[in-house]
């Protein structure tokens, strides 16, 4: 495992970013796991100067993202408003400044009828991909990847869970007061892969920021692999892993 430590949330982004652009300028058609969150944001923002600025080529490029609120969604097709999907946040953050196709992108449908179902769709679609070339993650304040919550199991798939009060309380705080959405009118559910589907990427790449993760970071990182922090499975994996803190999430690492 590579730990990598950047000054700042700017320089972890450009330094994540510049990983991601090396998959995709070495296979074109390569599958990408995304993220979102705080924490991505820089990265992205750096993919978009590079394909801008660089001509970074998107358009061979398939992504899977994490996770998804359950409830809420958006028809791409349609003017959407202040919905805090995740779908819209990679659109505006991401995808609508990139050259990748629209039939690439796979994101989890908050809006599905049967989400048992549409988990194993979603399940199978990444398999048919050939599986995850590279997976971007970044790490929740309880210790979660995805919408993993402490408990889940470590073989877990995709699946619908429960949201926890700490991923409540701090995506209310980063995402859903801004836009004066009433907390209560938060989606409790969501749809996420599982740690086990998670773990079947061929690489990781796990980025975070902040002094507020820095326990977490270290208990992740350097704690024993415990369901109670689910991302601590980035020590079963085989594959390579590339972690990029700031200085101040790596403040407690030993
Ligand atoms: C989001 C996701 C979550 C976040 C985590 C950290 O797709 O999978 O696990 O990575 O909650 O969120 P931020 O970056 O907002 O601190």
């Amino acid at each position: 495992m590579d730990i990598i430590i950047k000054e700042n949330y700017e320089q972890m982004g450009k330094y994540a970013a510049k990983i991601i652009a090396s998959y995709v300028k070495s296979k074109p058609n390569c599958v990408l796991g995304l993220a979102t969150g705080g924490t991505p944001i820089s990265t992205y923002r750096e993919l978009v100067r590079m394909h801008r600025e660089e001509g970074l080529d998107f358009s061979q490029v398939k992504t899977f993202n994490l996770d998804e609120y359950l409830g809420i969604g958006i028809d791409l097709n349609k003017p959407y408003d202040m919905d805090q999907s995740y779908a819209r946040f990679m659109h505006e953050e991401l995808l609508n400044h990139i050259n990748i196709k629209k039939e690439n992108v796979y994101i989890p449908d908050g809006l599905t009828k049967d989400p048992e179902k549409y988990c194993q769709w979603y399940e199978e679609e990444i398999k048919k991909a050939g599986g995850i070339d590279l997976q971007l993650l970044g790490l929740g304040c309880d210790g979660h990847w995805g919408f993993n919550e402490p408990g889940s199991s470590l073989a877990s798939r995709t699946r619908v869970q429960v949201l926890t009060k700490q991923t409540l309380d701090d995506n209310y705080e980063a995402f859903y007061k801004k836009a004066n959405i009433e907390r209560s009118q938060m989606p409790h559910f969501a749809i996420t892969m599982g740690i086990g589907t998670i773990l079947e990427a061929k690489n990781i790449l796990m980025i975070v920021n902040g002094a507020k993760k820095a326990d977490v970071v270290a208990k992740c990182l350097e704690g024993p692999v415990t369901s109670q922090i689910t991302a601590s499975a980035i020590q079963l994996h085989s594959g390579n892993i590339t972690v990029v803190l700031d200085e101040e999430a790596a403040s407690k690492l030993q």
